[in-house]
């Protein structure tokens, strides 16, 4: 049937089928912590629809080899391309930190946090010395340190990997005033506290969640930098940018996971700070490619 022939609504819908704009986001992560960014990303982007998927089978990335980081960030992205999306976004420090070269193969535009997060550091300290804390893989690729040099050779930088963090927040010790949250940050954060640094970025995108308890162990005065709302914002500019805004049908949020869907119900409520709005599903990421663009 030729265009003309078909009455307003129906070309409406046929338009909305085909218009690449209409295509999710694509967000992964190791776990939930990317979660933390797809709020942010509901709030700057409210049309985009988002397609998440948190590798909890398969948590944490933060203590695995590059080249283990490498192959699962690769099927993790290669499952969001079959989802249809139209750029993918590694909510995920750890990942961003080691699988660059990879990612920057899809064939969708390709975001993650790092420059975005080290740019708002950069603003925000006054001293010159900026603090990161993230997983052991994200502090050895030193990624933040070279993005901040980059950007200002004059900043002091220092690094601390905070990989217990990870399990506790994976597990629920999130309140403000959890006694093993507490120690556990006073142990990881006295080095860059006796450092004096003014900005501290939380450079895994599991960290906000436990902000307040960072707070309280840093101080007032300290700028805290969330990897995952710099990232979101980056995301809006991209996509203003690239011509890429939903404009038509109306946005839809899906959830998967490589493990049991109902404990990522009940985590995911508390990093998205509301109830879940789209479907859980549980998928085998084992089958999807393990390199990006490539044979395997
Ligand atoms: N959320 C991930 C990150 O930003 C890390 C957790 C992990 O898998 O170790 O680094």
């Amino acid at each position: 049937m030729s265009p003309n022939k078909l009455k307003g609504c129906e070309l409406h819908i046929l338009q909305n089928l085909y218009n690449e704009n209409n295509k999710p986001i694509g967000v992964f992560d190791s776990g939930l912590g990317g979660l933390t960014a797809v709020k942010e990303l509901k709030k700057v982007l409210p049309n985009e629809s988002i397609v998440y998927f948190g590798d909890t089978g398969r948590v944490p990335y933060g203590t695995r080899s590059k080249s283990t980081i490498i192959r699962y960030a690769s099927q993790d992205a290669n499952f969001l391309l079959e989802k249809g999306v139209k750029l993918v976004v590694a909510a995920c420090g750890t990942v961003s930190s080691s699988a660059k070269e990879e990612l920057s193969k899809l064939p969708v535009p390709y975001i993650d946090v790092i420059s975005p997060t080290a740019q708002a550091a950069v603003r925000a300290t006054k001293n010159k010395k900026i603090g990161v804390i993230g997983t052991g893989a994200t502090v050895k690729s030193g990624s933040f340190n070279k993005a901040i040099s980059a950007l200002d050779s004059d900043i002091l930088v220092i690094s601390q990997a905070c990989p217990l963090f990870v399990s506790l927040v994976e597990n629920g010790f999130i309140e403000e005033d959890n006694e093993v949250t507490i120690l556990v940050a006073k142990k990881y954060l006295q080095n860059i506290i006796e450092a004096g640094v003014d900005t501290l970025i939380l450079g895994c995108t599991h960290f906000p969640i436990i902000a307040p308890v960072i707070r309280k162990v840093m101080g007032e005065k300290v700028t805290l930098i969330d990897s995952g709302k710099e990232t979101a914002r980056y995301v809006k500019e991209i996509i203003l940018k690239e011509n890429l805004e939903n404009k038509g049908a109306s946005p839809s949020y899906s959830y998967n996971v490589s493990d049991d869907t109902e404990n990522f119900k009940n985590i995911a409520e508390i990093f998205l700070q509301g109830e879940i709005d789209g479907e859980v599903e549980r998928i085998d990421i084992g089958k999807y490619k393990r390199n990006v663009g490539g044979a395997d």
